[in-house]
């Protein structure tokens, strides 16, 4: 599978993504500079390339909410598309909500959702299974120590039940064993409570265990869109990301030895694109997703699963994923320290430091490209996208 992503701007070359082994992909920029972009031209060509071999499951992690716009073909660029040799064209579309979509991404207004339907966007809702979270995983959702006194009580609680019920247990249960600890004392027990009622009126846990990957359909690009989540208290977006990785790493590893023993697995390979990646796998900081993340970028190669991450702030990302990214599309930077971190990454292939080729770039829609497997270091004039992009500011 060959991603075709632009032209060199040197000499007119085609620039293509060799797309059928894993790959790990940084995309990197300021503000505006064209990442997002960036990446919906390479979930294009992933998802093209769908139907002539192999499936392929398509997961983007949507911080911004701008990607269901690839449901509507860009005819906004047709003269430009038209030039290159392409048409504006359309693409399928899941839009996966955390709870109901109506009140969690439709600000409780109907029309709106409507409105999505009409131009095609499918909607897919899905709770997150309590029993799906460990108990340290609980202490860290709500940012409480494995040493503070309500910490203790939790990991207690989650321990205690998924001893007992497996994984059939959910909120109500953890309430109760809360309410039961007798070793607890009551103004602690109250913040507990508090935290978990808090969690509970969410609406985003489930009260029946669901398979969370059958929410993914291989003939849509499956959109999760976190702009409704609060990114700031309790580490929702990072919850979610944290259980999506640890089980598609599960489900691939297990699909991988069937496939070696030519057992037959209906469980595809995985893309897993996440913009604004540094919330998930922030430098010098611990979230709940970024230690599944760092498996599922430095493991994740054998079993099958390929990982594009973009962010305006490369220096804020955790140094193991840009260190284990074997392309880099870097478009303009200014920052020091973020040139610095990007340069951190030249190689001997390159001839010059990469912070020489981040100096040439000009315009919005060119980028260093960094390709270890070719050994190839250039700049790219990226092509323009056949759907449209939802990235403008109004
Ligand atoms: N290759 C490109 N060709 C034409 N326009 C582009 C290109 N890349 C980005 N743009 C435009 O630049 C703006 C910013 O791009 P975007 O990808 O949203 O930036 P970022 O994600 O880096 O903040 C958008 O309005 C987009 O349409
Ligand atoms: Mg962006």
């Amino acid at each position: 599978m060959a991603l075709f992503i632009g032209r060199d701007l040197k000499d007119d070359e085609d620039i293509y993504i060799e797309g059928d082994k894993s790959r790990s992909i940084l995309i990197c920029g300021k503000r505006g500079s064209g990442k997002s972009y960036t990446m919906g031209n390479i979930i294009e060509d992933i998802f093209e390339d769908i139907y002539s071999t192999q499936k392929k499951l398509v997961i983007i992690i949507d911080p911004m909410g701008i990607y269901h716009t690839m449901v509507e073909p860009n005819y906004s660029q047709n003269n430009v598309l038209n030039k290159w040799g392409f048409n504006p064209k359309s693409y399928n579309v899941k839009l996966l909500v955390a709870g109901d979509p109506i009140e969690n991404y439709a600000f409780g207004e109907e029309r709106i959702l409507d409105k999505m339907k009409q131009r095609g966007v499918k909607f897919g809702s899905f709770k997150i299974n309590p029993s799906d979270l460990s108990p340290d995983g609980w202490c860290d959702f709500f940012n409480l120590g494995m040493t503070d006194v309500q910490g203790i009580c939790l990991f207690r609680a989650i321990q205690n039940l998924k001893r007992r019920m497996g994984k059939s247990f959910y909120l109500s249960d953890i309430i109760n064993a809360v309410e039961m600890d007798a070793k607890v004392q009551d103004r602690t027990r109250e913040a507990l409570l508090n935290r978990l009622e808090w969690a509970e009126s969410l609406n985003i846990f489930s009260q029946n265990y669901q398979k969370f990957l059958d929410i993914f359909e291989t003939d849509h690009i499956n959109i999760i869109d976190m702009k409704s989540l609060d990114p700031g208290r309790y580490n929702l977006r990072n919850l979610i990301v944290s259980i999506l990785t640890k089980q598609l790493f599960k489900a691939r590893l297990k699909a991988r030895a069937m496939e070696e023993l030519e057992i037959f697995t209906d469980i595809p390979k995985v893309w897993l694109a996440i913009d604004e990646a540094h919330q998930f796998a922030p430098s010098g900081k611990s979230t709940l997703a970024k230690e599944h993340l760092i498996r599922f970028v430095k493991e994740g190669r054998q079993p099958g699963l390929s990982l594009i991450v973009a962010s305006q702030q490369p220096s804020a990302i955790d140094s193991e994923i840009l260190s284990q990214c074997d392309l880099i599309l870097c478009h303009k930077l200014t920052s020091k320290g973020d040139i610095h971190s990007i340069n951190a990454l030249s190689a001997d292939y390159m001839g010059n430091e990469l912070k020489t080729y981040i100096r040439k770039l000009g315009r919005v829609g060119e980028a260093v490209l960094v390709d270890d497997e070719k050994e190839k270091v250039g700049i790219v004039s990226i092509r323009p996208r056949r759907s449209n992009h939802g990235g403008g500011e109004s």
